[in-house]
């Protein structure tokens, strides 16, 4: 469907965002295939700390073991599919909360209640399914594609570009969650473009450099600079990972977004911001909410309008909508 050259380019057919048989193709291929942001190391540092997320509808368990190694688990029992995690907490095993069946810290199954009498019940065979898990920075991401391409290839040139700011010593200051009325790449990319900031957010406008906003692309990420009109020496950066992590670096703060589907139409959008004395700015938080209000706007009424029977495909600004048009043919290589 997607042309590879941007100039002759048309967007995603509108059935991407609407037909409730892509949500369920984008879990298998894309949510389930990618790396995906799930916490903080600060929240999984000792033995037996834990912390659950869920990805897509996965529910996912990350646990530092006795040996200071950090796995992640499906959080789902071997017996009748109860959760053996909840929330977080520090635990030195894991004890389903249905029945008891109880596992260590390196997913093995240490306990099943009465279960003698179960022929041919080898306990060795029922541990917990572990996925794969590494970090970056303060960051935790797993993946459960046993295939898939190590982290550092999704980040690219990320980690060597961001040493400067000492990501693995920031601590997460806040975080707010939001829920929106869209598919989740309307809110992917509405964030890969800055065409839409001199009209849509006027505020954003005043402190960024429009005119010489830039996005490049790479093979999983992208990443946008906009000069500070107040001081051009300074800068906002902003990264994305595909399918759903982004990083927004301004001189004076960084904060991640995470996007996860909820259903084909609704969304879930997490943001956290770090500082490297754990604390958050009143100012900074209220700035990003006013941005955010803003683009929940647009990406619901674009929503609407992608449901219209007036409307299938757009094209692409080759000035501005680069960065779109990558995430959009990277939709179109996973879902094959
Ligand atoms: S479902 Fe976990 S012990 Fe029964
Ligand atoms: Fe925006």
């Amino acid at each position: 469907v997607m042309e590879r050259d941007l100039a002759r380019a048309s967007t995603l057919p509108s059935r991407y965002y609407v037909d409730p048989e892509i949500h369920r193709a984008e879990k298998e291929k894309i949510f389930a295939r990618t790396w995906q942001p799930v916490g903080d190391v600060a929240d999984a540092t000792s033995p037996g700390d834990h912390f659950t997320a869920e990805i897509a509808g996965e529910p996912i368990v990350v646990v530092r073991d006795k040996d200071g190694v950090l796995r992640a688990f499906y959080n789902v029992c071997r017996h009748r599919a109860g959760a053996v995690a909840d929330g977080c907490g520090k635990k030195m095993s894991l004890q389903c909360r249905y029945h008891g069946w109880t596992y260590g810290l390196d997913g093995r199954l240490m306990h099943a209640p009465e279960s003698e009498g179960m022929a041919d019940f080898d306990k060795a065979r029922f541990g917990l399914v572990p996925i794969a898990v590494d970090t970056f920075g303060p960051f935790v991401f797993v993946n459960q594609d046993k295939d898939a391409p190590p982290l550092a290839t999704y980040l690219g040139n990320i980690p060597e570009e961001t040493k400067t700011f000492g990501l693995e010593r920031l601590k997460k200051a806040a975080r707010r969650d939001y829920v929106i009325g869209c598919n989740w790449k309307v809110y992917v990319d509405n964030y890969l473009e800055g065409y839409h900031v001199p009209i849509a957010h006027p505020g954003l406008n005043k402190a960024l450099d429009y005119s010489s906003y830039r996005v490049n692309t790479y093979r999983y990420h992208s990443e946008q600079f906009a000069p500070m009109r107040s001081n051009p020496s300074e800068r906002a950066l902003y990264y994305w990972v595909f399918p759903n992590w982004m990083l927004n670096i301004y001189p004076d703060n960084l904060s991640i977004n995470v996007v996860l589907p909820l259903a084909i139409d609704k969304t879930l959008t997490i943001f956290a911001w770090y500082f490297a004395d754990g604390h958050a700015r009143e100012e900074t938080l209220a700035f990003s909410h006013e941005i955010q209000e803003e683009d929940i706007a647009l990406c619901e009424m674009v929503q609407k309008g992608l449901a219209s029977r007036a409307y299938d495909r757009g094209r692409f600004s080759v000035l501005r909508e680069n960065g779109v048009h990558h995430f959009q043919c990277l939709v179109e290589e996973f879902l094959g």
